[in-house]
């Protein structure tokens, strides 16, 4: 590689200004005289690029002491102000009902007919309702569905309208709409609602601020 500086691309201008790489054959320049074993040390400068990342970490540290020492920020402030605000989105969220969803299901009638409670136990089989509340609605990823504790609202029109619009977001009960029928969305909610009260084999403990039936 030349050594004339005319030839060098721009990078490589820029990557030997932040280096200061002495030049390769020139190390008699920077010897020491330490010699350790035959092991001997150059004296090269501290690459520009490392100071410069030291200089920031000093400047930053100015800054830094100055708005933790100086100003009036304060950790435990800040942490009682979220927990605060927290709180709030959680009212917010509450107050808002979220379980009346856009679309009133009202058409929608909770059915005692044995023949739609059987096809709603053969739903929740084969549309995998049990793999998260269990064949028994004990409850395991998904809450228990036999006892008045609701997480999202109890009553036939708000189990149809959580089976048809789906839990809150991410928590894994998802909005079965597309996948399955009306007429069966309503057996399945009459089935949950007839198996209110039953006992399961390993109930999970009540979840849920809406209790229902009171
Ligand atoms: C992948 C796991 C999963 C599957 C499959 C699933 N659920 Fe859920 N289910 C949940 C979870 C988790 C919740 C709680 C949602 C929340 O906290 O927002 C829930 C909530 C519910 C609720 C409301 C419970 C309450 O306390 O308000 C009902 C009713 C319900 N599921 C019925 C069903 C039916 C019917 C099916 C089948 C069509 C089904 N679930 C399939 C995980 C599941």
């Amino acid at each position: 590689m030349s050594n004339n500086i005319e030839n060098l691309s721009a990078w490589q201008r820029f990557v030997k200004k932040m280096t200061k790489a002495n030049e390769l054959g020139k190390e008699e320049d920077i010897m020491t005289d330490h010699d350790y074993d035959g092991i001997r040390e150059l004296d090269n400068v501290l690459p520009p690029w490392w100071l410069y990342g030291f200089y920031i970490t000093i400047a930053i540290s100015i800054f830094y002491y100055i708005m933790i020492f100086m100003g009036n920020y304060n950790q435990e402030q800040e942490y009682v102000d979220d927990v605060a605000n927290g709180k709030k989105e959680v009212a917010a969220w509450m107050a808002q009902d979220k379980i009346d969803h856009p679309e009133k299901y009202t058409e929608a009638k909770a059915s005692t007919d044995p023949k739609d409670l059987a096809k709603g136990k053969e739903l929740f089989a084969s549309k995998t309702c049990t793999a998260c509340h269990l064949a028994d609605l004990g409850g395991s990823i998904g809450p228990n569905l036999t006892d008045n504790k609701w997480v999202l609202g109890g009553g036939f029109e708000k189990i149809f309208n959580t089976i048809t619009k789906g839990g809150r977001p991410g928590k894994g009960m998802v909005a079965w709409e597309a996948k399955i029928s009306k007429e069966e969305r309503q057996q399945l909610a009459s089935y949950i609602i007839s198996m209110q009260g039953t006992t399961p084999a390993k109930p999970k403990d009540p979840q849920g601020e809406f209790t229902w039936p009171e």
